[in-house]
């Protein structure tokens, strides 16, 4: 453990070194990526600062290799990714998005009809499709810190279970599973079922990820996406971290392994991965963007949960009005989510400035 004082020491100056470092990023300026809209998007968990500079350089170049199949340029992307999570470059397989890894997983453990273990709430966008595979669901409600009841999961493991999933940090809640308990987690459940950990959002919350799990156990696979904090949702792409044979077991699913990415998208990834200033810059305005809400929340007393991520679930059984509405009235938009027996909203991190005028919304409606 992180006990001794050299230890101490040495972290926190790096953590000095980090403060000033991200005071000088947060003070330079970066400018959100959204000419084409004047809405102002808080529903999807995107990024609005995205794609990163360097990332639209590549795709306005790339776009010319257009009338080419990415053959070439896919190796170089599965090689640059391995090397970010020190797994092989055949523990990668290239999704259009995350969705597409987790459809390809739910296909495979569909062949033999069951359920698939998920917490209650969690991100839910993928359950109707695998429920067309011939999957159910046991939902498994979170536990009063409202993140997943790891402990009641694994007791609820059986023969009919095909898959356990779970999205750390969460969405909706933005609340995050101790990673040591998860992998403890992982662990046993892969004895007995196929684990699938969604690490959309980790980076947000800067967690270790279980790829290198992953990469041993064969009933252990791990999503990853380009559409959050690099900014990528439209490009769609995202990927999945497994063991070599989970790996081919899932490009067999595809036409031809990796075939969903398209030039574009991979030369956006790539240069995504390389522009690592940008995505601090991120993590650190979607950190003053949460504050920025949080005060609100405590000035008109809504109850919120607390996140690690680029969005925050609050309750909003309080409001009298539509706020869903009367926020789309005023070219703002939210998701309303019905959970824990109440009435939430789930507000995307937007730019700073676009979090400011959701607030002085916010505060007009409540
Ligand atoms: C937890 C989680 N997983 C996966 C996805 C899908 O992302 P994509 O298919 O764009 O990679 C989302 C999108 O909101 C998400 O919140």
């Amino acid at each position: 453990m992180q006990s001794s004082r050299r230890h101490w020491i040495r972290q926190s100056s790096l953590a000095l070194a980090g403060l000033g470092f991200a005071s000088e990023l947060l003070a330079k300026e970066i400018k959100p990526f959204s000419p084409v809209t004047k809405q102002i998007l808080l529903n999807s968990n995107e990024n609005a600062y995205g794609p990163s500079p360097m990332a639209r350089k590549a795709m306005m170049e790339a776009y010319l290799s257009s009338n080419r199949y990415p053959d070439d340029v896919i190796s170089p992307l599965k090689k640059k990714i391995a090397a970010h999570w020190n797994v092989g470059a055949e523990n990668i397989l290239l999704g259009a998005g995350s969705s597409e890894i987790i459809g390809l997983a739910t296909h495979h453990v569909s062949a033999n009809k069951g359920h698939v273990l998920v917490g209650e709430p969690a991100y839910k966008v993928w359950n109707g499709q695998a429920e067309a595979f011939g999957l159910s669901f046991n939902r498994i409600a979170l536990t009063d810190k409202k993140v997943h009841d790891l402990n009641k999961m694994l007791g609820s493991v059986t023969g009919e279970t095909r898959m356990v999933y779970i999205c750390n940090p969460n969405n909706p809640t933005g609340t995050v599973n101790d990673v040591n308990e998860l992998r403890s987690f992982a662990e046993e459940a892969s004895k007995k079922t196929m684990v699938f950990i969604d690490e959309a959002y980790t980076e947000y919350a800067q967690l270790p990820s279980l790829a290198d799990m992953a990469v041993k156990n064969k009933n252990i696979i791990v999503a990853k996406t380009f559409s959050k904090i690099y900014g990528l949702a439209g490009a769609r792409i995202g990927y999945a971290i497994a063991h070599t044979d989970m790996i081919n077991t899932l490009g067999s699913y595809q036409p031809w392994s990796d075939s969903a990415v398209s030039v574009v998208s991979v030369a956006a990834a790539s240069a995504s991965l390389d522009d690592k200033t940008f995505t601090e810059q991120c993590r650190l305005n979607a950190a003053k963007a949460r504050d920025i809400c949080y005060n609100t929340f405590n000035q008109l007393k809504l109850e919120y949960i607390p996140s690690q991520t680029n969005f925050i679930l609050f309750h909003i059984d309080s409001i009298q009005k539509d706020l869903i509405k009367e926020m789309a009235a005023q070219n703002i938009y939210v998701q309303y989510r019905p959970h824990f027996g109440g009435k939430w909203c789930r507000v995307s991190m937007g730019t700073v400035e676009e979090m400011q005028q959701f607030c002085e919304a916010l505060k007009t409606i409540a």
